[in-house]
């Protein structure tokens, strides 16, 4: 099929990417690279440069695609914090405007990223879809304002949308640069660099750590599953497993084969204590799983991070 990822020159999305080439999918890729890399890109993919809020742009790249990935975000908390207009924009008005093309061309499904970060740290753990959402952040808003525009296009225009929220993902190509980068990049480098890890309150506060390739086998899934069981839908795609930030620090030293003694910064305002999501209904409907244990994801990780930097 001919499919288009948006955001496909960033972490998550390349790899999907990589995956659609490497099945026999025709590829286009809409990217504005404002997080993205042109190395990330794999070279059998057709690019179309600019944002997702361009709706001619938007059109001509959703033009005879059967599935629409949209990955495309500003996806830094803090950023959205500090920036909350441009992320409203990438975000809300970006995620309206790929579906208004993705209707407008005729696309049978488009397949949403949303994100873990709509429950916003106050729901029982683990974490179902039907939970109350309580965003956090501008970030969180503009995904849960995504996740809406999706089941609304289901219901008005018939469009077969499915939204996935993903839990803290991590593996190669995630940058560990940058004001805005995860944790688990920045360990994986400082241990290294031979620097001091920093973290940030306690390290005591926990993630459900999601393998990037079990997110990507998520997304295929979506994109295939009957409509009559998903379509207009939300998942959690989550491994389901609590690490704390220690934990992780502890196996990510584990698997570098060395000492960590980290540094400790201030919480961070509005960090979320715990998190970990009820898979149940991804594997009932989607026949998603996500397999990948920390220690497995954690020596790809590191793999890639010495080859590559
Ligand atoms: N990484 C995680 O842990 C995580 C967790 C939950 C949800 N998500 C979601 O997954 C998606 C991918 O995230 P990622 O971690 O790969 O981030 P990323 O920053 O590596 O990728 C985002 C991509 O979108 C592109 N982009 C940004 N704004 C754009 C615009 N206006 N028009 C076109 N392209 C634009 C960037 O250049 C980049 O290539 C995002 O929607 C994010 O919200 C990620």
């Amino acid at each position: 099929m001919r499919a288009l990822v948006t955001g496909g020159a960033g972490f998550i999305g390349s790899h999907l990417v990589d995956a659609l080439v490497a099945r026999g999918d025709e590829v286009r890729v809409l990217d504005d690279f404002f997080t993205g890399s042109r190395a990330n890109l794999n070279p059998a993919a057709e690019v179309y440069e600019g944002s997702v809020a361009d709706e001619e742009l938007a059109r001509r790249a959703c033009e005879g695609c059967e599935v629409v990935f949209h990955l495309a975000a500003h996806k830094a908390v803090l950023r959205s914090v500090e920036h909350p207009l441009p992320t409203d924009l990438a975000n809300t008005h970006g995620t309206l405007t790929v579906l208004e093309a993705a209707r407008a061309r005729g696309v049978r499904r488009v397949v949403y990223a949303s994100s873990s970060s709509v429950y916003g740290g106050t729901a029982p753990v683990p974490t179902r879809e039907d939970a109350p959402t309580v965003p956090r952040s501008p970030y969180a808003v503009s995904k849960l304002a995504g996740e809406h525009y999706c089941r609304v296009y289901h219901e008005l225009y018939g469009l077969e949308t499915v939204s996935l929220r993903y839990f803290n993902v991590y593996g190669p190509r995630q940058r560990p640069d940058g004001a805005y980068a995860a944790v688990v990049p920045l360990f994986l480098r400082a241990l290294l660099d031979g620097d001091r890890p920093v973290v940030h309150g306690d390290g005591h506060q926990a993630r459900d750590f999601t393998y990037v390739t079990d997110v990507v086998d998520a997304n295929l899934r979506a994109a295939s599953a009957p409509a009559s069981r998903c379509a207009g839908r939300v998942y959690n795609v989550a491994r389901g497993v609590e690490t704390s930030v220690l934990e992780l620090l502890a196996a990510a030293a584990r698997v570098a084969g060395v000492e960590a003694e980290p540094e400790f910064a201030p919480a961070r305002a509005g960090d979320v204590r715990r998190s970990r999501g009820d898979a149940g209904a991804a594997a009932r409907d989607l026949d998603v799983r996500c397999e990948i244990d920390l220690e497995t994801g954690l020596a790809r990780t590191l793999d890639a991070l010495r080859r590559h930097g």
